[in-house]
């Protein structure tokens, strides 16, 4: 009997071996946690990240904060507790989330900013994302070529969330490109008077731009968006409508507000931007319902993060382009490009380039 139980005490030792050494084989020692499923976007990055994982062999928990910045501290805990090395983290709120950031860095695990630069803290050792200033920009210059040498055009304003950093970076690009074109009268803006006010200021401060951005923000979400987009309507005279180019933070808001232009009969042409390259607004875009979107191939993100977190847990450090300062630090990054994408490149830029198939959509 007490040999019976030696041999099978041995056998469920080594069995144990073998089990834990798949499983390090299968997992790697790093945490992801995006910021909510209620805002399409993350949904792709947690299917493209789950695609880039399978492919190289490797299990990782994914977490959601579900726009909750104490649910967002409680999933980095949980994290840490299950010895991470490695967090992956966009924030749902850039400050909030310095609090979950410093409690990472105490316990020894690299932080990776992800998409949504944290602020506020050192405590941040890379940030992987997409120069989010260009997709500013690439709003305003499709915009502005819209416009050609005509004056007195009817723009709209719309922003994120003042919350994510994101938003006053592309405010900033979106500015870069359009406040020229307001200071020299081919647009007016018809509903932000803090813009009106700025608009012989090729620089906004931070602040500067916050009053902006707190009179036309979307907070990234459709409701507000779409209520937002109406009351601007309801206020406007006849002579703010017609033909009006509208400046759209992403594509679940250009959506919105492009549907709330649409039923208004004054309004007799619109232009509309986005970005995300979301199904629906690749739709929209075959449609003419909305006129572009800015690609960020999350691919392209994902890879990224995962190569940096292999990156730290060999020792080594991720690839640096260049850093942004998130107001306590430098942190490094390596921006990703992004493709303006209207509904002439629509088919090359978004089915042939292999990013989704051509049976998802109709009328290609
Ligand atoms: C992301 C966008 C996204 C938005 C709303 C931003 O931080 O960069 O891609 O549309 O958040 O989720």
């Amino acid at each position: 009997m007490k040999r019976i139980v030696a041999i099978l005490s041995a056998v469920l030792f080594l069995a144990g071996i073998v089990v834990s050494a798949v499983a390090q084989a299968g997992s790697l020692p790093v945490g992801i946690v995006l910021p909510t499923k209620d805002e399409p976007r993350w949904l792709q990055d947690e299917a493209r990240f789950k695609d880039a994982l399978a492919k190289a062999g490797y299990n990782v928990e994914i977490l959601f904060s579900q726009g909750d910045s104490a649910k967002e501290k409680a999933n980095v805990e949980s994290l840490i507790t299950k010895g991470i090395k490695v967090l992956i983290i966009c924030p749902q709120d850039s400050a909030a989330a310095a609090a979950a950031a410093d409690a990472a860095r105490k316990a020894g695990v690299k932080v990776i900013s992800y998409d949504r630069l944290i602020t506020g803290t050192a405590s941040v050792d890379y940030y992987v994302t997409f120069d989010s200033v260009a997709v500013g920009e690439a709003w305003g210059d499709f915009l502005v070529s819209q416009a050609g040498t005509r004056k007195g055009l009817n723009l709209y304003l719309y922003a994120g969330a003042a919350s994510d950093n994101n938003a006053f970076l592309f405010f900033e690009g979106a500015w870069n490109k359009l406040q020229p074109k307001i200071a020299d009268g081919t647009f007016v803006v018809r509903n932000s008077t803090e813009a009106v006010a700025q608009s012989k200021k090729a620089k906004l401060s931070r602040e500067e731009m916050g009053k902006i951005i707190g009179q036309v923000t979307t907070n990234w979400d459709f409701n507000t968006a779409k209520s937002k987009a109406e009351a601007d309507l309801t206020r406007a005279t006849g002579a703010m409508k017609g033909e009006v180019f509208i400046c759209a933070p992403n594509d679940g808001t250009a959506r919105a507000i492009a549907d709330a232009f649409a039923v208004d009969r004054a309004v007799t042409k619109y232009w509309i931007t986005g970005q995300d390259a979301e199904k629906a607004s690749v739709q929209y875009i075959i449609d003419g319902k909305q006129s572009m979107t800015v690609l960020k191939d999350v691919r392209v993100l994902a890879a990224d993060a995962i190569a940096a977190a292999v990156a730290y847990l060999k020792g080594g450090t991720p690839a640096k382009t260049k850093s942004y300062n998130n107001g306590r630090a430098e942190i490094p990054a390596k921006p990703s490009a992004t493709t303006t994408v209207t509904k002439a490149n629509v088919k090359a830029a978004i089915v042939d380039s292999g990013y989704y198939p051509a049976s998802d959509f109709k009328g290609l």
